[in-house]
Protein backbone atom coordinates (compact mmCIF):
# COMPACT_ATOMS: atom_id res chain seq x y z
CA UNK A 1 0.00 0.00 0.00
CA UNK A 2 1.46 3.77 -1.22
CA UNK A 3 1.91 6.02 0.95
CA UNK A 4 1.48 9.12 -0.85
CA UNK A 5 3.21 12.95 0.07
CA UNK A 6 2.02 15.93 -2.26
CA UNK A 7 -1.41 16.29 -3.75
CA UNK A 8 0.44 16.46 -7.42
CA UNK A 9 1.44 12.54 -7.34
CA UNK A 10 -2.30 11.94 -5.40
CA UNK A 11 -4.29 13.92 -8.24
CA UNK A 12 -2.37 11.42 -11.13
CA UNK A 13 -3.61 8.11 -9.39
CA UNK A 14 -6.84 9.84 -8.96
CA UNK A 15 -7.15 10.58 -12.42
CA UNK A 16 -6.48 7.14 -13.27
CA UNK A 17 -8.43 5.24 -11.01
CA UNK A 18 -11.51 7.87 -12.61
CA UNK A 19 -10.67 6.78 -15.79
CA UNK A 20 -10.87 3.30 -15.15
CA UNK A 21 -14.38 4.49 -13.73
CA UNK A 22 -13.15 3.58 -9.83
CA UNK A 23 -15.44 4.61 -7.16
CA UNK A 24 -13.30 6.76 -4.28
CA UNK A 25 -13.61 6.69 -0.89
CA UNK A 26 -11.88 8.88 1.71
CA UNK A 27 -11.51 8.41 5.24
CA UNK A 28 -9.70 11.70 6.66
CA UNK A 29 -7.57 11.44 9.85
CA UNK A 30 -5.12 12.43 12.25
CA UNK A 31 -3.32 9.59 12.04
CA UNK A 32 -2.23 7.49 15.37
CA UNK A 33 -4.93 5.31 13.82
CA UNK A 34 -7.08 2.76 16.34
CA UNK A 35 -9.91 0.51 16.11
CA UNK A 36 -12.58 3.40 15.28
CA UNK A 37 -10.75 4.35 12.46
CA UNK A 38 -10.30 0.92 11.16
CA UNK A 39 -13.93 0.41 11.69
CA UNK A 40 -14.36 3.75 9.02
CA UNK A 41 -12.14 2.31 6.18
CA UNK A 42 -13.76 -1.09 6.64
CA UNK A 43 -16.94 0.44 6.12
CA UNK A 44 -15.21 3.05 3.57
CA UNK A 45 -13.76 -0.27 1.62
CA UNK A 46 -17.34 -1.86 2.03
CA UNK A 47 -18.81 0.84 -0.64
CA UNK A 48 -15.95 1.97 -2.90
CA UNK A 49 -13.89 0.56 -5.53
CA UNK A 50 -10.80 2.54 -4.09
CA UNK A 51 -10.37 4.22 -0.03
CA UNK A 52 -7.91 6.79 0.50
CA UNK A 53 -6.96 7.35 3.73
CA UNK A 54 -5.46 10.86 4.79
CA UNK A 55 -3.28 11.19 7.80
CA UNK A 56 -2.61 14.68 8.44
CA UNK A 57 -2.07 16.28 11.88
CA UNK A 58 -3.92 19.53 10.70
CA UNK A 59 -1.97 22.07 12.28
CA UNK A 60 -4.98 25.06 11.46
CA UNK A 61 -7.65 23.28 14.33
CA UNK A 62 -5.36 23.67 16.95
CA UNK A 63 -5.34 26.45 19.59
CA UNK A 64 -2.52 28.27 20.49
CA UNK A 65 -1.93 26.27 23.80
CA UNK A 66 -3.57 22.95 22.33
CA UNK A 67 -1.26 19.90 21.79
CA UNK A 68 -0.43 20.37 18.25
CA UNK A 69 3.48 19.34 19.07
CA UNK A 70 2.87 16.66 21.29
CA UNK A 71 -0.53 14.83 19.08
CA UNK A 72 0.83 11.74 18.76
CA UNK A 73 2.09 10.29 15.48
CA UNK A 74 3.21 6.78 14.21
CA UNK A 75 2.97 6.59 10.83
CA UNK A 76 4.18 3.28 10.36
CA UNK A 77 1.74 1.77 12.41
CA UNK A 78 -1.04 3.60 10.66
CA UNK A 79 0.23 1.94 7.43
CA UNK A 80 0.20 -1.39 9.26
CA UNK A 81 -3.35 -0.74 9.99
CA UNK A 82 -4.82 0.74 6.65
CA UNK A 83 -3.42 -1.97 4.74
CA UNK A 84 -4.99 -4.98 6.76
CA UNK A 85 -8.30 -2.66 6.49
CA UNK A 86 -7.72 -2.64 2.79
CA UNK A 87 -7.53 0.87 2.37
CA UNK A 88 -5.87 1.86 -1.16
CA UNK A 89 -3.02 4.40 -0.18
CA UNK A 90 -2.58 7.15 2.67
CA UNK A 91 -2.28 10.20 2.07
CA UNK A 92 0.13 11.41 3.88
CA UNK A 93 1.29 15.62 3.32
CA UNK A 94 3.55 17.31 5.24
CA UNK A 95 1.79 20.81 6.63
CA UNK A 96 3.74 22.89 3.78
CA UNK A 97 2.32 20.49 1.62
CA UNK A 98 -1.50 21.36 2.39
CA UNK A 99 -1.02 25.09 3.68
CA UNK A 100 1.26 27.91 1.61
CA UNK A 101 3.19 30.37 3.78
CA UNK A 102 0.98 33.41 3.56
CA UNK A 103 -2.36 30.73 3.09
CA UNK A 104 -4.93 33.32 3.86
CA UNK A 105 -8.27 31.27 2.72
CA UNK A 106 -10.17 29.72 5.70
CA UNK A 107 -13.70 27.91 5.30
CA UNK A 108 -15.43 29.28 8.44
CA UNK A 109 -19.38 28.41 9.82
CA UNK A 110 -21.59 30.37 12.28
CA UNK A 111 -24.33 28.92 14.51
CA UNK A 112 -23.46 25.40 14.56
CA UNK A 113 -19.74 26.22 15.43
CA UNK A 114 -20.33 28.26 18.73
CA UNK A 115 -21.51 25.95 21.62
CA UNK A 116 -20.45 22.86 22.73
CA UNK A 117 -16.51 22.32 21.92
CA UNK A 118 -16.60 25.64 20.05
CA UNK A 119 -17.04 27.60 23.43
CA UNK A 120 -13.60 26.04 24.60
CA UNK A 121 -11.66 25.77 21.09
CA UNK A 122 -13.08 28.60 19.49
CA UNK A 123 -10.91 28.24 16.01
CA UNK A 124 -11.19 24.55 16.06
CA UNK A 125 -14.37 24.06 13.54
CA UNK A 126 -12.60 26.65 10.96
CA UNK A 127 -9.40 25.15 10.99
CA UNK A 128 -11.31 21.72 10.45
CA UNK A 129 -13.93 22.98 7.62
CA UNK A 130 -10.83 24.13 6.22
CA UNK A 131 -8.66 21.13 5.61
CA UNK A 132 -11.87 19.05 4.67
CA UNK A 133 -12.62 21.39 2.23
CA UNK A 134 -9.35 21.07 0.80
CA UNK A 135 -8.83 17.44 1.35
CA UNK A 136 -12.28 17.17 -0.51
CA UNK A 137 -11.07 19.53 -3.41
CA UNK A 138 -8.13 17.09 -3.77
CA UNK A 139 -9.75 14.23 -3.63
CA UNK A 140 -13.25 14.47 -4.72
CA UNK A 141 -14.43 11.33 -3.19
CA UNK A 142 -17.59 10.15 -4.43
CA UNK A 143 -18.41 9.17 -0.03
CA UNK A 144 -16.70 10.74 3.40
CA UNK A 145 -16.46 8.75 6.43
CA UNK A 146 -16.51 10.29 9.55
CA UNK A 147 -17.05 9.02 13.30
CA UNK A 148 -19.88 9.50 15.44
CA UNK A 149 -18.00 10.12 18.71
CA UNK A 150 -16.97 13.70 17.29
CA UNK A 151 -20.81 14.38 16.88
CA UNK A 152 -20.41 18.43 16.65
CA UNK A 153 -17.78 17.51 14.04
CA UNK A 154 -20.13 15.44 11.56
CA UNK A 155 -22.58 18.01 12.06
CA UNK A 156 -20.70 20.69 11.20
CA UNK A 157 -19.61 18.71 8.10
CA UNK A 158 -23.12 17.74 7.19
CA UNK A 159 -24.18 21.30 7.05
CA UNK A 160 -21.00 22.73 5.38
CA UNK A 161 -21.27 19.66 2.49
CA UNK A 162 -25.17 21.29 2.30
CA UNK A 163 -24.00 25.05 1.97
CA UNK A 164 -20.82 25.08 -0.32
CA UNK A 165 -22.92 21.88 -2.56
CA UNK A 166 -20.18 19.56 -2.43
CA UNK A 167 -21.03 16.48 -4.46
CA UNK A 168 -19.82 13.94 -2.09
CA UNK A 169 -21.95 11.63 0.72
CA UNK A 170 -21.02 12.11 4.16
CA UNK A 171 -21.06 8.73 5.74
CA UNK A 172 -21.38 8.65 10.07
CA UNK A 173 -19.93 5.58 11.74
CA UNK A 174 -20.77 4.43 15.50
CA UNK A 175 -18.68 5.41 18.24
CA UNK A 176 -15.79 2.57 18.84
CA UNK A 177 -15.13 1.17 22.37
CA UNK A 178 -12.77 0.08 24.49
CA UNK A 179 -14.64 -3.42 25.95
CA UNK A 180 -14.52 -1.41 29.37
CA UNK A 181 -16.97 1.38 27.71
CA UNK A 182 -13.95 4.26 26.93
CA UNK A 183 -15.04 5.67 23.42
CA UNK A 184 -11.52 5.22 21.42
CA UNK A 185 -9.37 8.34 20.40
CA UNK A 186 -6.27 8.90 19.76
CA UNK A 187 -5.55 11.12 22.79
CA UNK A 188 -6.35 8.44 25.29
CA UNK A 189 -2.74 7.55 25.30
CA UNK A 190 -2.28 10.76 27.07
CA UNK A 191 -3.95 8.92 30.29
CA UNK A 192 -1.50 7.33 32.85
CA UNK A 193 -3.27 3.94 34.65
CA UNK A 194 -5.41 6.24 37.44
CA UNK A 195 -6.42 8.32 34.26
CA UNK A 196 -7.44 5.67 32.67
CA UNK A 197 -9.56 4.17 35.53
CA UNK A 198 -11.13 7.77 36.01
CA UNK A 199 -11.83 8.50 32.18
CA UNK A 200 -14.96 5.76 32.66
CA UNK A 201 -16.26 8.16 34.26
CA UNK A 202 -17.72 9.59 31.21
CA UNK A 203 -19.30 6.46 29.55
CA UNK A 204 -20.74 5.90 32.98
CA UNK A 205 -22.52 9.08 33.06
CA UNK A 206 -24.23 9.40 29.86
CA UNK A 207 -25.18 5.90 30.18
CA UNK A 208 -26.75 7.01 33.47
CA UNK A 209 -28.52 9.53 31.53
CA UNK A 210 -29.71 7.82 28.73
CA UNK A 211 -31.24 5.36 31.13
CA UNK A 212 -33.29 8.00 32.67
CA UNK A 213 -34.27 8.98 29.54
CA UNK A 214 -35.11 5.14 28.37
CA UNK A 215 -37.42 5.87 31.75
CA UNK A 216 -39.56 8.54 29.95
CA UNK A 217 -37.29 11.85 31.87
CA UNK A 218 -38.07 14.45 28.69
CA UNK A 219 -36.43 17.91 30.84
CA UNK A 220 -33.24 18.47 29.76
CA UNK A 221 -32.43 20.60 32.73
CA UNK A 222 -32.83 17.39 34.67
CA UNK A 223 -30.95 15.15 32.80
CA UNK A 224 -27.84 17.13 32.74
CA UNK A 225 -27.46 17.86 36.30
CA UNK A 226 -27.65 14.28 37.13
CA UNK A 227 -24.68 13.69 34.77
CA UNK A 228 -22.45 16.41 35.97
CA UNK A 229 -23.38 15.38 39.57
CA UNK A 230 -21.91 12.16 38.51
CA UNK A 231 -18.92 13.27 36.72
CA UNK A 232 -18.02 15.10 40.07
CA UNK A 233 -17.86 11.96 41.44
CA UNK A 234 -14.44 11.40 39.84
CA UNK A 235 -12.10 13.55 41.87
CA UNK A 236 -10.03 13.46 38.43
CA UNK A 237 -12.85 15.01 36.53
CA UNK A 238 -13.35 18.57 35.74
CA UNK A 239 -16.65 19.12 33.39
CA UNK A 240 -15.80 21.47 30.28
CA UNK A 241 -19.51 21.43 29.57
CA UNK A 242 -22.29 18.67 29.38
CA UNK A 243 -24.86 19.78 26.81
CA UNK A 244 -28.45 17.91 25.51
CA UNK A 245 -29.00 19.86 21.78
CA UNK A 246 -30.98 19.26 18.50
CA UNK A 247 -29.32 16.60 16.69
CA UNK A 248 -29.50 18.54 14.01
CA UNK A 249 -28.82 22.71 14.70
CA UNK A 250 -27.14 21.66 17.90
CA UNK A 251 -28.93 24.27 19.43
CA UNK A 252 -30.10 23.67 23.35
CA UNK A 253 -33.72 22.14 24.19
CA UNK A 254 -35.14 22.44 27.32
CA UNK A 255 -37.63 19.49 26.57
CA UNK A 256 -37.13 16.54 24.29
CA UNK A 257 -39.23 16.38 21.32
CA UNK A 258 -37.09 15.63 18.44
CA UNK A 259 -33.49 13.74 17.94
CA UNK A 260 -30.96 14.85 20.48
CA UNK A 261 -27.49 14.66 21.07
CA UNK A 262 -26.12 14.35 24.29
CA UNK A 263 -23.00 15.51 24.38
CA UNK A 264 -19.70 16.34 27.06
CA UNK A 265 -16.13 17.07 27.05
CA UNK A 266 -14.79 16.26 30.13
CA UNK A 267 -10.77 17.43 31.36
CA UNK A 268 -9.55 13.76 33.06
CA UNK A 269 -6.06 15.22 34.61
CA UNK A 270 -4.92 17.63 31.25
CA UNK A 271 -6.43 15.71 28.79
CA UNK A 272 -10.01 16.43 27.48
CA UNK A 273 -12.10 14.04 25.92
CA UNK A 274 -15.29 14.06 24.53
CA UNK A 275 -18.59 11.45 24.10
CA UNK A 276 -21.96 11.50 23.43
CA UNK A 277 -25.13 9.70 22.10
CA UNK A 278 -28.32 10.07 20.33
CA UNK A 279 -31.56 9.44 21.46
CA UNK A 280 -34.93 9.86 19.74
CA UNK A 281 -37.43 10.59 22.24
O1 LIG B 1 -11.54 13.97 13.16
C1 LIG B 1 -10.36 14.21 12.82
O2 LIG B 1 -9.45 13.40 13.01
C2 LIG B 1 -10.03 15.56 12.20
O3 LIG B 1 -10.76 16.58 12.78
C3 LIG B 1 -10.20 15.56 10.67
C4 LIG B 1 -11.64 15.36 10.25
C5 LIG B 1 -9.34 14.47 10.06
C6 LIG B 1 -9.72 16.90 10.10
O4 LIG B 1 -8.39 17.14 10.38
Amino acid sequence: MEIIRTIEELRSILKRWRKEGLSVGLVPTMGYLHEGHKSLIIKAVSENDRVVVSDFVNPTQFGVNEDLDSYPRDLERDAALCQEAGASLIFHPEPEEMYFADNCTFVDMENLTKGLCGKTRPTHFRGVCTVVSKLFLIVAPDKAYFGQKDAQQLAVIRRMVRDLNFDIAIVGCPIVREEDGLAMSSRNTYLDEKERKAALILHKSLMLGEEMMRQGERNTEVVKNAIVQNIKTEPLAKVDYVEIVDSENLEPVAEMEHPVLVAMAVYIGNTRLIDNFSFEP
